[in-house]
């Protein structure tokens, strides 16, 4: 047995990855340990909880894994700040003294946090414990981490591999081939160019925060207008037509400041970036739909260049970037890829998988199954799913008895439905909530269903925990808040009574992926969430001339489909597909709301509230549930409803815990 422990840490997103033997035991992000949005920190919590699913110690490790090289980056900063002194000079020495207390100390460190995740608690004797491992650690590529995590859980046999994202070491972005259980990385774009950057330059000018806004100006865009596109091409960018780019870093300061632009942009934009949390005007929401359209331009064209300089027919991304789904849709439809699948940990947090996976395979030269001998350890199917609960119809064949349903051929990567963070049994859960004396009722497992779509069909909102957590930045099911997207009110509601977010945000569809195509312009497994495609034109409603003129909000509340709750302004919606062998208990509760309500799709929003990690334990669920105004909370088959509870008092103000995001 072969155990394989992937970490990457200390820029953002930290998290940790097992494999054993090639299957990715268990992968988590340390934010959900330590409730700290993005922590950055060494992931220590992560790293034990990775180890406890597998039943090893950290001694029994044969291979640890660090996603990207510190040495090279350092080379790059120090380079980068040499060429831009004096200016860059100031960032320089507040980067240096981290640099040289962690990133360049990283063996010693990685032994000594080891040592701690293998029971000690002092740092001596924590880093005397560290010393005597006997595993290897190695260290991987920033984009060929990202590489190994889009090719290899992938379906595909064979596939172009694009990466794209802010900054690694130097490469930004990166084309390459992936075969059997081999990557080439044929072509890298450099620092300071990058499409990453050039987003988060935008990002942090609209107001929002760089690393972790870049999705609410995606959602803030169809509201604007494509006004600067030709400024943005003419003074901030040169697009070529193999999809490089060439920036002008005249007007942004990344490279020598802490700031993303300058005056120079300032001026070019006239006016100041927007402060944080101010209002919100036409002007940001017609840079978004710039900068989205920009983005969308260049991630077509260096599809379409992958697609010519591999030959291949198939694509696998990752990479922040690649969590555009926006511009993922278009790829899917406007470039002759056959098919493309999107590593759903797509930022930093996925190197941590891709490194464990690249060792296994490039390392030590193990060869992948190919997606026909995806049953053993491949699959999304029952082996991911085991529970405590005998009930609990794992495996169990779709249900053909009714017409409607189209006969699906099997859906296999090795991501298993992304469901690799930790579960709490049943057992668990009543533990928990008898010890705190709070009312639930327990339903049998083939009850559940029916309760829960009962309960959406009244309008209720429902916080549902369930399995185990996912990896990567998107709820799946199994830490969600699911509503009825039918309601005109259930958009505002949520956002504003549950997320305590801007109201401008969409939310987005989990739907049956035997029903995808008919009500969404989508016949394709999304089952990441990673592809927005638009709502069926016969599930849409035409809006009157009146209700076409309101603008924001308002005609964000205006009923445009069937489904209003998921559909955006432009009738558009970032799709969840949901098959019942990758999560049985969410596939029946869509199931048994379509079988009442007609509508096989549900509204699926992260189980947190706005600047909070997704939540982890019951614990946390129980906590969020009750600052919020959720009517009910699903922990396994125990349901919980708010009126029944206790009074939830805090001593502090929670509210002032998270930093908006
Ligand atoms: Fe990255």
């Amino acid at each position: 047995m072969v155990s394989i422990l992937g970490i990457s840490a200390f820029y953002h997103d930290a998290a940790a990855c097992l494999v054993v033997d090639g299957e990715i035991i268990a992968a988590a992000q340390e934010e959900r340990f330590t409730r700290v949005k993005h922590d950055h920190n060494f992931p220590l919590q992560a790293a034990r909880y990775c180890l406890s699913e597998a039943g090893i110690t950290a001694e029994e490790l044969n291979y640890v894994g660090f996603y990207d090289k510190p040495l090279l980056k350092f080379d790059r900063l120090l380079e980068t700040y040499l060429d831009y002194a004096p200016s860059g000079f100031s960032s320089f020495l507040k980067a240096l003294p981290l640099w040289m207390k962690e990133k360049l100390w990283m063996p010693d460190l990685i032994r000594t946090e080891l040592g701690k995740a293998g029971g000690e608690t002092d740092e001596r004797a924590a880093k005397k414990l560290g010393k005597k491992f006997e595993w290897k650690l190695l260290f991987g590529d920033h984009h060929e981490s990202h590489a190994a995590s889009a090719f290899y859980p992938s379906p595909f046999e064979e596939a172009a591999i694009l990466t794209i994202d802010g900054v690694g070491e130097w490469a930004t972005s990166s084309i390459g081939i992936g075969k059997g259980n081999e990557i080439t990385l044929l072509k890298e774009l450099r620092f300071p160019d990058s499409l990453g950057l050039l987003y988060s330059a935008f990002t942090y000018y609209t107001g929002f925060r760089v690393n972790s806004g870049e999705y609410k100006v995606m959602g803030l865009a169809p509201y604007g207008e494509p006004k600067y596109v030709s400024v943005i091409k003419e003074k901030l960018l040169e697009i070529r037509d193999d999809g490089s780019l060439k920036m002008n870093h005249e007007y942004f300061s990344y490279s020598q400041g802490l700031r993303m632009t300058n005056g120079a942009f300032d001026k070019l934009f006239r006016g100041a970036p927007r402060k944080p949390e101010s209002l919100i005007t036409q002007k940001e929401m017609d840079l978004a739909r710039s900068i989205q359209l920009i983005t969308e331009e260049v991630m077509l064209k260096m599809t379409q260049f992958a697609h010519k300089e591999t030959g291949m027919k198939k694509l696998c991304m990752a990479g922040g970037v690649a969590l555009n789904c926006v511009a993922n849709g278009r790829v899917l439809r406007e470039v002759p890829f056959e098919d493309i699948w999107i590593q759903p940990a797509a930022g930093d947090a996925g190197g941590a998988l891709g490194i464990a996976l690249a060792i296994w395979h490039r390392y030590l030269g193990n060869t992948r199954l190919s997606p026909e001998q995806a049953g053993t350890w491949q699959s999304a199917r029952p082996v991911a799913m085991f529970t405590s609960n005998p009930a609990q119809n794992n495996g169990r064949k779709n249900d053909r008895s009714d017409g409607e349903r189209k006969d699906l051929t099997a859906y296999a990567d090795g991501m298993k439905g992304s469901y690799l963070g930790p579960r709490h049994s049943e057992e668990e859960i009543e533990r928990f909530l008898q010890s705190r004396q709070l009312p639930f009722k327990k339903y049998t497992r083939e009850a559940l269903p029916v309760v829960v779509a009962d309960l959406l069909a009244t309008g209720k909102i429902i916080g549902l925990h369930q399995g185990r957590m996912e990896f990567g930045p998107r709820a799946l099911g199994g830490r969600s808040i699911i509503g009825d997207p039918r309601s005109p009110e259930m958009q505002s509601a949520m956002n504003l009574k549950i997320k305590y977010r801007e109201s401008f945000r969409p939310f987005a569809p989990s739907v049956l992926r035997e029903q995808v195509a008919e009500w969404f312009e989508l016949d394709a497994d999304s089952p990441y969430m990673l592809l927005v495609a638009d709502v069926a034109a016969a599930q849409r409603r035409k809006m009157t001339a009146a209700e076409e003129a309101l603008w924001g909000i308002d005609k964000l509340n205006i009923r445009r489909s069937e489904i209003p709750a998921v559909t955006h302004v432009d009738y558009s919606a970032r799709i969840q597909t949901v098959r019942r062998e990758t999560n049985p208990l969410y596939w029946e509760i869509i199931e048994a709301f379509r079988q009442k309500t007609g509508c096989p799709v549900v509204v699926n929003t992260s189980f947190n509230v706005r600047g909070e990690p997704i939540v982890c334990t019951p614990e946390d669920s129980y906590r969020c549930f009750m600052r919020t105004e959720m009517d009910f909370l699903v922990l396994e088959t125990c349901v919980l409803d708010k009126k029944e509870q206790p009074l939830f008092t805090e001593k502090t103000d929670w509210k002032a815990e998270f930093r908006p995001d």
